[in-house]
């Protein structure tokens, strides 16, 4: 699992290399989100997201199961988190709108976790009291995002210890050192809260079931990366006489400079939601293009918006319009469109949207309680 002959790695806690989703969907024993299942999908939804219709939001884990369950009006309540090692970014931004989405398309609850007590254990330099402070500044984004208040519930591990250990020994009970070194490769040098760790997020996965008193399904929308988590999740629940989750996936946004996942441990391939228009309008007109040495040349042979980092930024959030974002990609193979003004048109729409969700970050500010689940 942790084989890097592929020529990459995913894991919770490390991303290298261009990850090959073929390979990985079927390293990681998931489903490709074919046409039969969207399908199906979009009687419920009447229309496809544009991460989905882009094959971004591209593989699950028993969607079929979820929409027969749904079809049987045993309704599903939505589960996703975050790890605060830091500020928000443009790349976590992306897949929370999905899950509002789906919460407006379904009309269902929503559980939002955040890992302080996991960032605090996997990040060295991280202390308790940081993890924290990033803990409610994420908060805000995901506020900003436009979750409805009566039913989305927000929660820090360790501020809501009281009602989530009691429930994640009982998965730990269920898991082996050996069956975590398999799969997220600790060795016997990890810290023994690492080890721990993935218990505590599987309870999110069950919580509503114990809240009411009976089954509730469970859909988890997440970056493929946390896909190993619920892997362990889904083979211990059962014995705690839950559901599986269902799982729906996504890719993870490439960055700016042109090399993997954007990271935050790597300010410039990212934007963050607090960054200034400088800022913005800075990174972007240092991002990857990948357009050849000359404008000369570009004009000849063309670019490739596979590798384009701004392009690809288009097609991740910036153009939701398929026509039009086919354009800017026919732009770029021809070489008519040149990266100066490629740039320029992109940091444009990116400080607008961050303007305005700064806005709305800043109206969260005293929303915070009516979110948060207390014990
Ligand atoms: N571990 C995730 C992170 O580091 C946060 C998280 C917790 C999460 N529960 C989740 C993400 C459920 C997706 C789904 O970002």
């Amino acid at each position: 699992m942790f084989m890097t002959e592929e020529g990459f790695k995913v894991t919770p806690w490390e991303v290298k290399g261009r990850i090959d989703y073929d390979k990985l969907i079927k390293q990681f024993g998931i489903e490709p989100l074919n046409n039969k299942i969207l399908t199906r999908l979009k009687k419920h939804t009447k229309d496809l997201h544009y991460l989905i219709r882009r094959n971004i939001i591209f593989a699950h884990r028993d969607l079929d199961w979820l929409l027969n369950e749904y079809e049987k009006r045993n309704k599903f309540y939505l589960y996703t988190g975050r790890g605060p090692s830091g500020h928000t970014h443009l790349g976590h931004l992306i897949p929370w709108m999905f899950t509002k989405w789906l919460q407006d398309k379904f009309d269902v609850k929503l559980l939002f976790q955040i890992t302080d007590d996991e960032k605090f254990m996997f990040k060295e330099k991280l202390s308790l009291e940081d993890a924290k402070k990033f803990s409610y500044e994420n908060i805000l984004d995901v506020i900003a995002v436009g979750f409805d208040p009566k039913k989305t519930k927000i929660f820090l591990d360790t501020e809501y210890s009281k009602t989530l250990y009691p429930q994640a020994i009982r998965v730990a009970k269920h898991i082996t050192f050996s069956t975590t070194k398999a799969v997220f490769g600790f060795s016997n040098e990890s810290n023994i809260g690492q080890i721990f760790f993935t218990s505590v997020q599987a309870v999110p996965a069950f919580l509503e079931s114990v809240f009411q008193g009976r089954n509730v399904p469970c859909l988890i929308p997440l970056g493929v990366d946390q896909d190993p988590h619920f892997r362990v999740a889904r083979d211990v629940l059962p014995k705690l006489g839950y559901y599986k989750p269902a799982i729906i996936h996504s890719k993870l946004m490439p960055g700016l400079t042109g090399n993997g996942k954007m990271s935050a441990s790597d300010p410039n391939s990212t934007i963050f939601t607090t960054d200034s228009p400088e800022v913005i309008e800075r990174k972007i007109k240092n991002a990857f293009t990948g357009q050849q040495a000359t404008i000369e040349l570009q004009k000849k042979l063309g670019g490739n918006p596979d590798i384009c980092s701004v392009c690809q930024y288009y097609k991740f959030f910036f153009e939701q319009d398929d026509k039009k974002l086919e354009g800017i990609f026919e732009g770029e193979r021809s070489g008519k469109l040149l990266a100066g003004e490629h740039k320029e048109d992109l940091a444009e729409r990116a400080i607008k949207f961050f303007e305005e969700h700064q806005k709305k970050r800043e109206k969260a500010k005293d929303q915070i309680e009516k979110f948060m689940l207390r014990d």
